[in-house]
């Protein structure tokens, strides 16, 4: 009898869509043989990674034969004294996806229910749905309201039921760069039962301009149920090098630490997330590009009547009035590669992350010639 290791896998990952990263330029160059190709599809810093950051990690290549310190105790020093709270609050992973994952793996199982919105990011629901957790999707605000696609939090609130065990929020979500302000957020998470835990993820929270924007931290203090996710593969410009980190109430650390890997976060990746957290310099550097990025981006969807969900991220996500898909194709030929978000359930929008200024003229430039045609 021949087994079916497809029918062998649990119930919850027989059920899974792969998640769809954006296509490296290496693949585009392999399959139409162009070069001179620029990727503005995952939300990556066109900055790259801070000097600082490249200096610590060239120290760390002697030492690469020794395992790294799981505990990660240098970088939660830094981390620590950088927001104000205790080492024993911070959670540190393999990029802000792997404490997704440690906090579906600790606080979800098939008997339990996990609030999510729609168009929110995915791995929430890749992760959630791996543990055979049960799914209650928000639906999100219509494309006319204020804040188009974004979360609905009256939605996710009363999406919640008596087995929710986890809510997840994206501030500012991806892909669609919607947010909510302090005051509703705060308001949302005094209604939320306090055995939920909510997870806050800010993996964009750096690029923020909105001076209503929350500032979480202060909260975790009163909501042991909160968690805050962040990351240094977006503004940090080290996706390659996969760090994140949560911050949280000790006692959920300690959970979330009971699952953790031992090694998850490499030596490298430690050494260069601590040197990064001492230069404001290429934060800011990178921040104010990504200002400008995204008045250039503005300017140009009014000059050509494109419609663009508001964003607070360092991306755009514009109504292309048809096929995202198609656009995108259309676009690989131009040499940019852009991320189609139909598995959103935004079949007519593409989204774009901010370049440097030459990278979004060049892409402004193809988006035109692609639209018109
Ligand atoms: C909202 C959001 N959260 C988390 C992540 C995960 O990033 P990483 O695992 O690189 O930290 C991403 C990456 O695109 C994201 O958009």
């Amino acid at each position: 009898m021949t087994i079916n290791f497809r029918e062998q896998a649990v119930s919850g990952v027989q059920k899974l869509q792969p998640y769809q990263p954006g296509k490296p330029v290496e693949e585009l160059e392999r399959e139409l043989g162009i070069s001179n190709i620029i990727k503005l599809a995952s939300n990556e810093n066109p900055l790259g990674i801070s000097p600082k950051a490249l200096a610590a990690l060239q120290k760390g290549l002697s030492e690469l034969a020794i395992y790294p310190d799981g505990a990660g105790f240098n970088l939660k020093q830094a981390l620590a004294r950088k927001f104000g709270v205790n080492t024993n609050q911070i959670t540190l992973g393999n990029g802000s996806n792997d404490i997704l994952e440690l906090i579906t793996r600790a606080y979800l199982d098939p008997n339990r229910g996990v609030v999510m919105s729609e168009h929110a990011f995915a791995v929430y629901y890749i992760s959630s749905q791996a543990v055979g957790a049960q799914l209650q999707i928000a639906q999100a605000n219509p494309s006319d309201a204020a804040m188009p696609y974004g979360h609905n939090l009256d939605n996710m609130l009363h999406a919640i039921q008596d087995n929710t065990a986890v809510l997840f929020l994206a501030n500012p979500n991806n892909p669609t760069g919607t947010w909510f302000k302090s005051e509703e957020l705060y308001h949302f998470l005094k209604q939320v039962p306090e055995r939920v835990v909510v997870v806050l993820d800010e993996a964009y929270t750096e690029y923020v301009t909105d001076t209503d924007f929350p500032d979480a931290l202060p909260w975790l203090k009163e909501f042991p149920n909160l968690i805050i996710t962040r990351t240094f593969s977006k503004i940090y410009g080290m996706a390659a090098l996969r760090v994140g980190y949560a911050l949280s109430s000790p006692d959920i650390a300690d959970m979330l630490n009971r699952v953790r890997q031992p090694f998850n976060v490499n030596s490298l990746a430690l050494l260069a997330a601590e040197a990064a957290l001492g230069d404001d310099e290429h934060l800011q550097r990178s921040k104010d590009t990504n200002t400008a990025g995204l008045k250039q981006w503005q300017a140009a969807c009014a000059k050509q009547g494109w419609e663009y969900v508001p964003t607070q991220g360092n991306f755009i996500t514009i109504n292309c009035e048809r096929s995202g898909v198609e656009v995108f194709n259309a676009l690989l030929r131009e040499g940019v590669i852009v991320r189609p978000i139909a598995n959103y359930g935004m079949p007519n929008y593409v989204r774009i992350t901010v370049g440097t200024p030459e990278q979004n003229e060049r892409c402004i430039a193809a988006l035109a010639k692609v639209l018109k045609a």
